[in-house]
């Protein structure tokens, strides 16, 4: 049985916290990153998600869900909560809905509604529980956006933040030409308002938004010769790959010469060989509305 996918194209007008800088969303909305967002969420779904489980009946509202490669992966662990997944970019809820596995028999259901984290259209107290998964990373006001959610969360609410932390990345061989490129990713999300160290971050976030009962937890990956799964699945599918992603924009942006970059991405990519390891911090935290 599939799952039944409603669908909502609610467009708001104002992106008020992006009202001030050109709307640049630094990993863009190609196929291929769409690709990645699938390698990263299938290759980190054990370590990222094993301790989340909505139970039956329970209204969770993902925001930010993207082409919906977390999505999956709360669904086949709660497979009878209801879930409302929004995000401000059509074309990626439109992948999310057409990318939905098979249901297999549960009661639980998905609508997707296009909106931005600032203007959620739904009423007071709407959700029991929120996910957000590697978005906060890509707004000027994280913590305005924190505020904005507890709002459509009912008092006792679960909250739960996963965000990456690039500057917790450290690799072998080391090469200051490999940090530069990675450098050059987390300087151009930064020009576009976002913060690339944010999981550092996400526990004086929660606090100062007004969360109750935080609780922040690391969670490494460590990739070597010996665990290929890693190697293919995050150094080179997830990491690299994000990197390649920002090449048009570091070049453009002069934060880099071309070649440069180029003998970055290729030291980089040395951490994937069979005697190379490479090694990234995500930070997961849960947390309670008052
Ligand atoms: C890195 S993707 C992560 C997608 C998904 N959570 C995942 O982990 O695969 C970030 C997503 O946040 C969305 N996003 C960024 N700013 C947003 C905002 N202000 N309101 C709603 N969605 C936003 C982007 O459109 C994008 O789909």
């Amino acid at each position: 049985m599939m799952w039944n996918c409603d669908w909502f194209s609610i467009t708001t007008t104002t992106m008020s916290d992006t009202a001030d800088r050109p709307l640049t969303y630094v990993h863009g909305y190609s196929e291929s990153e769409a690709t990645r967002l699938g390698d990263q969420a299938d290759t980190l779904a054990e370590l990222l998600h094993h301790d989340t489980r909505y139970p039956p009946g329970a209204r969770v509202l993902e925001v930010g869900c993207g082409v919906g490669a977390q999505t999956r992966h709360l669904l086949a662990r709660s497979p009878n909560a209801s879930f409302t997944c929004v995000d401000r970019e059509r074309s990626s809820l439109l992948s999310a809905c057409a990318g939905l596995p098979t249901n297999g028999g549960g009661a639980g259901s998905v609508a997707f509604v296009q909106a931005d984290i600032f203007h959620l259209p739904f009423r007071q107290a709407s959700f029991d529980h929120a996910f957000v998964c590697f978005v906060l990373e890509h707004l000027a006001r994280p913590g305005d956006a924190l505020r904005t959610l507890q709002r459509v969360l009912r008092p006792g609410s679960s909250l739960t933040v996963i965000e990456g932390d690039h500057g917790s990345t450290f690799f072998h061989p080391d090469s200051p030409k490999a940090r530069r490129t990675i450098d050059c990713l987390v300087e151009t999300q930064a020009r576009a308002g976002g913060d690339a160290n944010i999981g550092r971050r996400l526990f004086p976030l929660l606090i100062d938004a007004g969360l109750r009962d935080v609780q922040v937890s690391p969670r490494f990956v460590y990739a070597d010769g010996s665990r290929a799964r890693w190697v293919d699945g995050f150094t080179r599918k997830t990491f690299i790959a994000m990197v390649k992603g920002a090449r048009e924009s570091s070049l453009r942006l002069g934060l880099v010469s071309e070649d440069d970059w180029s003998e970055g991405i290729v030291d980089l990519e040395r951490a994937a060989l069979d005697d190379g390891t490479f090694c990234y911090t995500f930070f997961k935290a849960t947390a309670r509305v008052a």
